[in-house]
């Protein structure tokens, strides 16, 4: 991994704020910035379509970089939108029959369970939220026990959520999964460029995620990974015609690839600036980029748990770059605004999972400094003194 310095000239944005809102969208790199902005200046110079023809080379390269970073093979890759249109194209794909069970988890995604929800209201299936264990976690124990009866169709749960908490046991649900031959759709937005992820030792079937967030990558895309056997075999809820060909006047063909979950008008800016922040999370790599979040983010929670009035509330055996606590003395809206007018700004945000109070959420990525986080803290406490 580059030294700290390199990291922080390569991230302009260090310079103005001391960031800790990398769960809702990171600092960019300069290489992420720079492939978007030169898109964008070809796209005014020579035409959109003219532009995106000569960056057909870097543009492949995209999902070449993604399977990379992910042991996929590139034609299991979708770059689309968001996470939420991945994860929805490959959600709304699958046949779920009248009676066939979800199984999710107690941490799972508001926006991921509306469309459980809604599935339940047209098709008539069953949404079943697996207990934790006492680590916070999904309990391995219920999960085995619920996939040796019948009617399990999908497991489906983040690896870690949007308010923190524990990681999830990916790879032994993926284990239980794969003995009981139902499919298992990983929602990895929060931990895709946080901490090293391979599809196949996991033995997930599907995997979305989104590029702003750890990854460092522009707003506005996604991409969805999709076992091949599996994507030939889910119609997309949607066709277009790059999805899809037309054959005879009534007859089309949709093609094999994933690619058959994209649409062909996209943000090609975006897309490159996708894969410069691939690119540059496996220069930097992404083993020792989680090794330093787990090391700042130990910090930041044992100088928060000095802090008389602060709650620190992460759970799990194992705790991610997300720290939440809560101020008895502020809310924390009020905590942000705070932070926010510090003469160097702090960036927190406020988060709350589908059930539960809000909360301060600090999320530290491997550019952040111990000094920053003292800054931070140091600014908490001034809160809890007024
Ligand atoms: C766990 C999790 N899943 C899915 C999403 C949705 O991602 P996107 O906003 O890119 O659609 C988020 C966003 O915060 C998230 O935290």
């Amino acid at each position: 991994m580059p030294d700290l310095t390199t990291l922080r000239d390569d991230t302009p944005g260090t310079h103005q704020v001391m960031h800790f809102n990398n769960a809702g969208a990171a600092l960019q790199p300069s290489a992420v910035l720079n492939a978007v902005t030169a898109h964008l200046h070809n796209e005014a110079l020579w035409g959109g379509y003219e532009a995106a023809a000569l960056a057909s080379a870097p543009l492949d390269a995209v999902y070449r970089s993604i399977a990379r970073l992910l042991n996929a093979h590139p034609q299991e890759i979708a770059v689309v939108e968001n996470a939420t249109r991945a994860w929805d194209m490959a959600f709304y794909a699958l046949p779920l029959q009248p009676g066939e069970v979800i199984l999710t988890s107690s941490n799972e995604y508001v926006g991921n369970y509306i469309p459980y929800l809604q599935l339940q209201r047209q098709r008539g299936i069953e949404i079943q939220v697996l207990a934790d264990d006492h680590n916070g976690q999904v309990s391995l124990s219920a999960l085995a026990e619920r996939l040796a009866q019948p009617g399990v169709a999908l497991v489906s749960l983040p690896l870690l959520a949007t308010d923190g908490g524990p990681l999830q046991p990916v790879r032994e649900i993926g284990a239980l999964c794969r003995a009981a031959g139902v499919t298992f759709l990983l929602d990895a937005c929060q931990g895709v460029g946080q901490l090293p992820l391979d599809v196949r030792e996991i033995g997930c079937h599907i995997l979305t995620a989104t590029s702003r967030k750890y990854l460092r990558g522009p707003r506005g895309m996604g991409f969805l990974y999709i076992e091949k056997g599996l994507c030939e075999q889910l119609e997309p809820p949607f066709l277009d015609l790059h999805a899809a060909t037309l054959v005879g006047p009534a007859q089309f063909d949709i093609r094999s690839d994933a690619r058959r979950f994209e649409a062909w008008e996209c943000n090609v800016a975006a897309k490159l600036g996708l894969g410069a922040a691939v690119d540059y999370a496996l220069e930097v790599d992404v083993e020792r980029i989680w090794e330093r979040i787990q090391q700042l983010a130990g910090y930041l929670r044992r100088e928060l748990s000095g802090i008389a009035g602060v709650q620190g509330e992460d759970a799990g055996v194992c705790t991610s770059g997300i720290v939440t606590f809560t101020l008895d003395a502020c809310s924390p809206l009020r905590v942000k605004q705070v932070l926010a007018q510090a003469s160097k700004p702090i960036n927190v945000s406020v988060t709350r999972g589908r059930t539960g109070p809000e909360r301060v959420r600090a999320s530290v990525h491997a550019y952040n400094t111990e000094a920053e986080i003292d800054a931070l803290v140091a600014a908490v406490r001034g809160i809890t003194a007024v």
